[in-house]
């Protein structure tokens, strides 16, 4: 079985829908266990209070579980989502990452597949930035991120070779382009991942 994290933040729910179309698309695979988290939310009650789909978000994942280190010790591929905040990740999902050092210091957050998704108001708003941000701390970890580049023609079409974004100004309704960068995405991902395990290409996480 290939373990997947898909571990992310959203305030009005854009980006967890994202995180759900990645989830139900890698549960179609047989040999895919799935843990779908999202992040604690660390803003003041003051601040999504101010607003209705942040207070109604809120409510409506308040039962589901929040990601601790140990859902990235166990997974083979963790797929990070946020939304964009002036071009860069959440404080939230950054606030994750930060408890991560214990388990950075031991070497486990190396030799997994990583890749991220983000969703921003405007198109050029940041998406590519949010995402190399994510990437760069992937590379602390000594992670291996997969880029979905072009790999596949429907990538011209979303156009980010850096991982999956949704631009939520026209509509916060994922589309069909979004859908098919999404699922190309974790495919790809778990693809990838099952490679390294079969020792693929001369490299396998236990050369590591
Ligand atoms: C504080 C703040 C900063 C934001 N910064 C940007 C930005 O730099 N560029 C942009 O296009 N959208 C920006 N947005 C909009 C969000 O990224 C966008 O609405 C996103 O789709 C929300 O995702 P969610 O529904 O999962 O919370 C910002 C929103 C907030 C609240």
């Amino acid at each position: 079985m290939t373990k997947l994290a898909i571990i992310y933040y959203s305030s009005t729910g854009t980006v967890h829908e994202m995180a759900r179309r990645i989830a139900a698309t890698a549960e179609a695979h047989d040999d895919v266990e799935v843990r779908l988290r999202h992040v604690a939310e660390t803003a003041p009650d003051e601040a999504v209070n101010s607003q209705d789909a942040w207070q109604k978000h809120r409510a409506d994942v308040i039962d589901e579980p929040i990601a601790s280190p140990d859902d990235l010790d166990w997974a083979d591929v963790a797929l990070f989502g946020s939304p964009t905040r002036y071009g860069h990740v959440t404080s939230q999902l950054q606030g994750y990452i930060d408890t991560l050092g214990p388990l950075w210091a031991q070497g486990k957050l190396a030799d997994k597949v990583y890749a991220g998704f983000t969703a921003s108001q405007t198109h050029h708003g940041g998406q590519e930035s949010t995402l190399l941000s994510l990437y760069t701390s992937f590379y602390h970890f000594g992670g291996i991120v997969v880029a979905p580049g072009y790999t596949d023609p429907l990538k011209f079409n979303d156009g980010n070779p850096y991982g999956a974004a949704k631009v939520t100004g026209a509509s916060t309704e994922l589309d069909e382009n979004d859908l098919a960068a999404l699922d190309h995405l974790v495919n790809r991902a778990l693809a990838i991942s099952r490679r390294l395990e079969a020792g693929g290409n001369g490299a396998s996480r236990d050369d590591a």
